[in-house]
């Protein structure tokens, strides 16, 4: 028999119930339609024998500065990188100019992604402290993973720094509301601690107790309204061992730079370019950033994927904006700290493919099932890469990780169906559709 399948990928180590299995894949109309040894033949065979077969991996916090700074990066080039990068589905963040926090903007945007994004993908609602009415009715809203809100300012307008405001978007909000959290008093108190032209000043400016303040204040307002909250970005000791403790209103994520990159060291060797919010910090943060993967206390990793131009990178400190690329990177780079022993594979797949499905409920993805969407990350865990500025399909050319070796690589992107990366090559165009909560 032939043609009973659009495609089939054959003898994968497949990542199913916990559990590695040798066994095959059947894909018709966009579904994993069969699991398990296949007599049946498609005119379209992938043989993944020696490879593995993962759930899509979902990236939940991108950039990707469209509309406004469409010379950094777009919708097109920015899910092209995610693809190439062995990623299925984004969550991008409205911090663009003008910022997406009205359903004008927000459709505008739907509109844009439409037939260009090479992912699936969704975006946030941006909180103002005028919007709540609308941040009251963002359900069943097509295409949208939440409400992001900026407690202390980064880059773009949105900010809401008021604990008043920051109350009534936690408690109005209809959909979980995922947190910048920095404290804007402290950051504006501690100005003075910018030393100009000296970036390893970025994290005395907004040192923890900036990052602790704020995640202490919008945790009691959560657990207070009884409402949902997810915490980007976390970055400290003191927060990790603080949101341990708080789990029952409360997700957070990682982001694989605090996992791979410290202070003073980075800061030594990428200068302004290792500069993000809430800044890399020292070592004894990292650990504990670690701690709190080993003991799957954290929920999700997401690249924070913030791309900005060499030219203004290269400004003088505090002139250079802050924020780097991640969304090409963020699969490689925890694949090789996998083969290094610092996470395991079924951890990666609970942060990246089930956590997020579960957390913000997305539709029919997450896992390998029969009836479920057919977005799968094949990878390589023995292909050793060293990844180079010039492979980065953002538009910002440019990756905190230049000549970083890594052993563990993605081989093919498989998107509602179809392979549209294979080999490091993007194979068919703009795939993407939003996601369904
Ligand atoms: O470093 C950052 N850059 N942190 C953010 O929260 C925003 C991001 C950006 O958009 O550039």
């Amino acid at each position: 028999m032939s043609d009973n399948f659009n495609l089939i990928i054959k003898n994968g180590s497949c990542y199913i119930n916990g559990k590695l299995e040798q066994t095959d894949i059947a894909i018709n109309n966009g579904k994993i339609e069969k699991i398990g040894k296949l007599s049946l033949n498609s005119s379209k065979v992938f043989d993944a024998t020696d490879k593995i077969v993962l759930p899509g991996i979902i990236d939940t916090q991108v950039h990707f500065r469209e509309p406004g700074s469409t010379d950094r990066e777009d919708l097109e080039s920015g899910s092209r990188a995610a693809v190439l990068g062995g990623v299925t589905s984004v969550f991008e963040m409205p911090n663009t100019n003008p910022p997406t926090s009205n359903l004008i903007e927000f459709n505008k945007k739907l509109d844009l992604a439409k037939n260009r994004m090479h992912c699936n993908y969704a975006f946030y609602f941006g909180a103002t402290p005028e919007n709540v009415d609308q941040l009251a009715k963002l359900k069943g809203l097509e295409g949208c993973c939440g409400v992001k809100l900026f407690a202390g300012s980064s880059t773009g307008k949105l900010l809401v720094d008021k604990e008043k405001d920051i109350e009534k978007v936690i408690s109005n909000s209809d959909r979980i509301v995922s947190i910048h959290s920095e404290d804007e008093e402290i950051l504006n108190l501690r100005k003075k601690f910018i030393k100009e032209g000296d970036v390893h000043s970025h994290p005395e400016w907004r040192n923890a107790e900036c990052a602790m303040s704020s995640t202490r204040r919008v945790v009691k307002i959560a657990e207070r309204y009884n409402k949902q909250i997810h915490v980007l970005h976390v970055t400290t000791k003191e927060e990790v061992d603080f949101l341990a403790m708080h789990k029952k209103n409360v997700t957070f994520e990682i982001t694989p730079q605090h996992l791979t990159l410290y202070a003073p060291d980075c800061y030594d060797k990428l200068g302004s370019f290792a500069q993000m919010n809430p800044p890399i910090r020292k070592k004894e943060h990292y650990d504990r950033l670690w701690v709190a993967v080993k003991n799957s206390v954290v929920d999700v990793l997401g690249s924070d994927h913030a791309p900005h131009s060499k030219e203004d990178k290269n400004k003088k400190y505090p002139a250079s904006p802050s924020g780097m690329p991640g969304v090409q990177t963020i699969l490689p780079i925890m694949l090789d700290h996998i083969n290094n022993e610092k996470l395991s594979l079924d951890q990666l797949v609970k942060l990246m493919c089930e956590n997020p499905c579960k957390i913000f409920g997305i539709k029919r993805k997450g896992y390998l099932k029969e009836g479920y969407d057919a977005d799968l990350t094949i990878i390589d865990m023995n292909k050793s890469v060293t990844i180079k500025n010039e492979m980065i399909a953002s538009k910002c050319g440019w990756t905190p990780f230049d000549n970083y070796k890594v052993k563990g690589f993605p081989v093919a992107t498989i998107v509602n169906g179809s392979i549209v990366m294979k080999d490091g090559k993007v194979v068919a165009e703009s795939l993407g559709k939003p996601l369904e909560f």
